[in-house]
């Protein structure tokens, strides 16, 4: 079995290899920006988490890593488009990709890193190749439609904890499923390991998405590598937001929706008055609640998996790690 830590070093590797290798093409002007994106860091969780689901069932794990390349492009391909969408200027404390080039660089080379992700893919040797790319071309359509409800309810006020939760999921979980069913897949793995893989997949990504909404608004800038209170200017409809809405009380209530109608004002007051009404609300303490039941789903899916504990060690060190982050 391969450590966690082992895997990590080898996705750093191969990620770094191959993004050298695109820069030798030209034009540069299209590469540049992604090989940026993809030297910048980031914490590889959807590759590692394939390659860990491949190595329950196998150790040729070379077999596996053109597919946890293709996976960590296609996440990075997301976010250059994603912080176009949210105005987000930095991420992993440097300036994201639309700032760093232009507006235009970040959308042409982010399409171009969506094809790139399937030439990855298609190196891959699995008589399970083809289900795996269908699970990948399934979940990168649920993204985008995921990532348009995010939009959608900027606009709204109704928003109901059940369509936040249905919307992190297809922008979120279904990623983290899919790198854990697609490792599973191209080991040719029952499908019933599959299946429970992808379930697993979904809990940790619901916790994994409240979490990086309560880091947005509570977490530490330096160590999150993204700017503090985005999602408060954005009028994201956050669990954090619907839940104070809903459980402040009628002054705080109108606090808020002030803030959320007001279009002249100093961003930090708002984060700051937005923030103390989390708190106060309760709202803080239930996102806290539901990432851990989200978590606790997540194990008890995994402890229920008919493998040995010793072989699935590593998989929950990694989801541990991953409810415990602050970056
Ligand atoms: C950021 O994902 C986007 C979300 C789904 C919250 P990560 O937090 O995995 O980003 P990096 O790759 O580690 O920077
Ligand atoms: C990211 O959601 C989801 C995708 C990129 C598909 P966020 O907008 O919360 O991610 P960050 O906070 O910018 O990383
Ligand atoms: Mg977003
Ligand atoms: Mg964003
Ligand atoms: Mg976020």
């Amino acid at each position: 079995m391969y450590t966690v830590e082992e895997l990590q070093n080898l996705v750093e590797k191969e990620v770094s290899k191959r993004s050298a290798d695109l820069l030798k093409q030209s034009p540069v002007e299209l590469y540049q920006p992604i090989k940026y994106s993809l030297d910048m860091g980031g914490k590889r969780l959807r590759p590692v988490l394939l390659l860990l689901a491949y190595n329950l069932f196998s150790d040729e794990i070379g077999n596996a890593m053109p597919a946890a390349l293709a996976i960590e492009v296609f996440h990075n391909f997301t976010l250059l488009h994603d912080d176009i969408m949210d105005k987000a200027e930095v991420r992993r404390n440097e300036p994201t990709v639309h700032i760093k080039f232009d507006e235009n660089s970040a959308i042409l080379s982010g399409d171009a890193m969506a094809f790139q992700s399937y030439k990855y893919l298609v190196e891959c040797k699995s008589p399970r190749l083809i289900e795996t790319i269908e699970l990948f071309t399934n979940t990168a359509i649920e993204v985008c439609e995921g990532q348009q409800f995010d939009m959608d309810f900027e606009k709204r006020l109704d928003v109901k904890e059940e369509e936040y939760l249905e919307m992190i999921r297809l922008k979120t979980a279904v990623l983290l499923a899919c790198a854990l069913k697609g490792g599973a897949l191209l080991a040719d793995a029952a499908p019933e390991m599959a299946d429970a893989l992808y379930k697993f997949g979904e809990n940790l990504g619901l916790a994994f998405q409240l979490q990086d909404d309560l880091l947005d608004t509570f977490g530490d800038q330096q160590t999150f590598g993204k700017k503090i209170g985005g999602d408060i200017l954005a009028n994201k409809k956050t669990f954090l937001l619907i839940n104070a809405l809903e459980k402040a009380s009628a002054g705080k209530r109108e606090e808020l929706l002030g803030w959320i109608e007001k279009t002249d004002f100093v961003p930090a007051e708002k984060i700051g008055a937005v923030k103390a009404i989390y708190v106060e609300s309760g709202a803080k303490k239930l996102a806290e609640q539901k990432v851990d039941s989200y978590f606790n789903e997540a194990i008890s899916i995994l402890d229920d998996l008919a493998l040995q504990d010793v072989v699935k060690q590593q998989l929950r060190k990694l989801a541990l790690k991953m409810l415990t982050r602050k970056q």
